[in-house]
């Protein structure tokens, strides 16, 4: 349809696809299968590298290549120890469009990627941050609101879609994520200035994601306010704020606070130790869920928008939903006459 294509045609000549919709990388799920098949269904498959080593990244990256001849990018994390090692993986494999998670990426990784004109794409939780990744070269932002899945920032979509769009959607093309379940939402964003958005949580489960037949289950039976963000107790011990499905896992992290917290107070820990056994609690978690479909110890990371699924669909099936529900939205748009 005519609004749509005029609306996200910076997105989709940045991505050069056919929808401005790009998958969200999610780590154990956004393999070659499931990006391969979101690329070939007209959208923007990212690869999560997560912890991956390069090796296996460079592994990834080919069987992906050998699934689709579509354009799609790849997602690594900047506190990852190897980033220089994994962004020589994606200069080497020619890859168009790397999205740098998980922090601010500084120039040395920015760099080498633009000098060899790979697209670089950054999150920008303020307007003065994305301002500042433009100037540091970075070709596109993602803002990703508070309603995500996984790990979160604390502003909710609609407010940070409110204060950056405005100031920055001229200067990069800008990416919505969090909370987008539903194509009416992505035409709603997009009429705000968004290029295009970016959906996680709706593609968990697709036919084509490798997601554990329960950690799908789990997601058709999820209400919006079932995925929470993760409890802290105490200011002293920071705590990684992650959105994920309430379970065993999420009640039990409270009592393992307090445990670890009345050890440092007994003088039996130190800060620091106590500090990483909080951190510690978590580690395999995701892997734990996705893969095995231990969904009540393992973490369930979704999205509030997990109310909208409601079933499993072939990839092409939930873009195709998106895109008729946007032109739905900007076909009904009307106004009462006054
Ligand atoms: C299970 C899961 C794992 C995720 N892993 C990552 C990741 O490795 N890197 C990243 O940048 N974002 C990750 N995300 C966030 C997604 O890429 C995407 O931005 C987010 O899901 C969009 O919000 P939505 O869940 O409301 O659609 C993850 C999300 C989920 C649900």
């Amino acid at each position: 349809m005519k609004q749509l294509d005029c609306l996200w045609k910076n997105g989709k000549d940045f991505l050069t696809t056919e929808y401005a919709i790009m998958g969200g990388a999610m780590s154990w799920v956004s393999d070659h299968a499931l990006v391969s098949s979101i690329s070939n269904a007209g959208g923007f498959g990212i690869l999560a590298c997560g912890a991956m080593p390069p090796e296996l990244l460079d592994i990834e990256i080919k069987k992906t290549m050998e699934k689709t001849q579509k354009p799609f990018g790849v997602n690594l994390i900047v506190m990852h120890p190897k980033i220089q090692e994994l962004i020589d993986v994606c200069i080497q494999n020619k890859i168009s469009h790397v999205v740098l998670a998980g922090g601010i990426p500084v120039p040395d990784m920015i760099n080498p990627l633009i000098q060899k004109n790979i697209k670089v794409v950054g999150f920008a939780p303020s307007s003065s941050i994305g301002k500042k990744l433009i100037r540091q070269g970075v070709n596109a932002l993602i803002i990703e609101g508070s309603e995500a899945g996984g790990h979160i920032g604390p502003v909710s979509t609609s407010v940070l879609a409110q204060e950056i769009l405005p100031k920055l959607a001229h200067e990069a093309p800008i990416f919505v994520a969090g909370g987008i379940g539903c194509g009416k939402m992505i035409a709603s964003y997009l009429m705000m200035g968004a290029a295009g958005c970016q959906l996680g949580t709706r593609f968990v489960c697709a036919h084509e994601s490798r997601a554990h037949p329960s950690f799908k289950k789990a997601f058709i039976n999820a209400n919006a306010r079932d995925a929470i963000a993760s409890v802290q107790i105490d200011p002293r011990f920071p705590v990684i704020p992650v959105r994920a499905l309430a379970n065993k896992a999420t009640q039990d992290f409270v009592d393992v606070q307090r445990l670890v917290i009345h050890e440092y107070e007994q003088g039996n820990l130190t800060q620091k130790d106590a500090q990483l056994k909080i951190e510690h609690y978590w580690a395999g978690a995701l892997r734990k869920a996705v893969l095995d479909g231990d969904i009540e110890h393992g973490s369930v990371m979704a999205g509030q928008s997990v109310g909208m699924v409601v079933s499993e669909q072939s990839t092409s099936d939930i873009i195709q939903e998106l895109i008729s529900q946007a032109n739905e939205f900007f076909s009904t748009l009307s106004f009462p006459s006054i």
